[in-house]
């Protein structure tokens, strides 16, 4: 895979959807997760298809009972897996040349559900300043993702440009500079078996899934282990990931 092409991209947009190039573990993590949603509601038929359809299965489906269900999957899924080693083996090549070989990884990964027609969306927002502007966040959708089904965000410059028209008043109110940011932004496509990262200074959000069909992604934040933490605190945000040799021979002696 010619991966100074994603690195070039990334760089260029501050975002870039990767092809997955260990994609094993990733389908073994989403067969884990259909198979608990098969055993729990007595439902069959292949992972995708499972998750495309499974807000189909739960009775009078409501955010408190999703949030319920999500809660289990992450408990079970946990016992098992840990999301940032899988994230990371499935794009290590590209990660390793963004971040460097000392890496931390966000503590707590999550795993989202977006139900056909829920209004429980991500408003428009970036990462940073809140989190570190030295993070990197992956997105890696388990089902094809596309339309409202799928989420929203803006370049590098084009964030770079609302947020500071923002700041200079330029728009009378937040709903106004959410209109212009959803008709600048870039759409997203991504279909499963790649993952999409992204600069957390970018501005993205997500609408109302308007498809039939549900929305389920992995997130995980990264950074370099010496990169500044923004205002999250450091112990309790992140895990070291993984470090340098010189690293690992320092952090012994002194
Ligand atoms: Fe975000």
């Amino acid at each position: 895979m010619e991966i100074t092409k994603y690195i070039n991209e990334f760089t260029a947009q501050g975002y870039s959807i990767v092809p997955i190039e260990n994609i094993n573990i990733v389908n073994e993590s989403r067969n884990f997760i259909s198979n608990y949603i098969s055993k729990k509601y007595k439902v069959t038929g292949s992972s995708e298809y499972i998750l495309n359809h499974c807000h189909e299965l739960i009775d009078q489906i409501t955010d408190s009972k999703v949030n319920q269900f999500i809660l289990e999957i992450i408990n079970e899924f946990s016992k098992y897996y840990k999301m940032d080693q899988i994230i990371y083996s499935s794009c290590a090549t590209f990660l390793e040349r963004i971040l460097g070989p000392d890496i931390a990884s966000q503590k707590h990964p999550n795993i989202v559900f977006q139900y056909p027609n829920s209004e429980r969306i991500s408003e428009l927002h970036s990462d940073a300043p809140a989190n570190s502007f030295y993070e990197i966040v992956s997105w890696l959708p388990l089902v094809n993702c596309y339309s409202s089904k799928s989420f929203y965000i803006l370049d590098k410059n084009k964030s770079f440009s609302l947020l500071s028209s923002y700041r200079n008043n330029q728009f009378n109110s937040f709903k106004e500079l959410r209109a212009q940011a959803i008709k600048e932004a870039t759409h997203l496509e991504v279909d499963y078996g790649h993952a999409l990262f992204f600069w957390s200074g970018l501005l993205h959000g997500s609408v109302i899934n308007k498809t039939n069909e549900s929305r389920w992604s992995y997130n995980v934040r990264y950074k370099n282990l010496f990169a500044p933490a923004g205002l999250k605190e450091p112990l309790s945000f992140y895990n070291i990931f993984s470090k340098s040799a010189i690293t690992e021979l320092a952090s012994e002696l002194i």
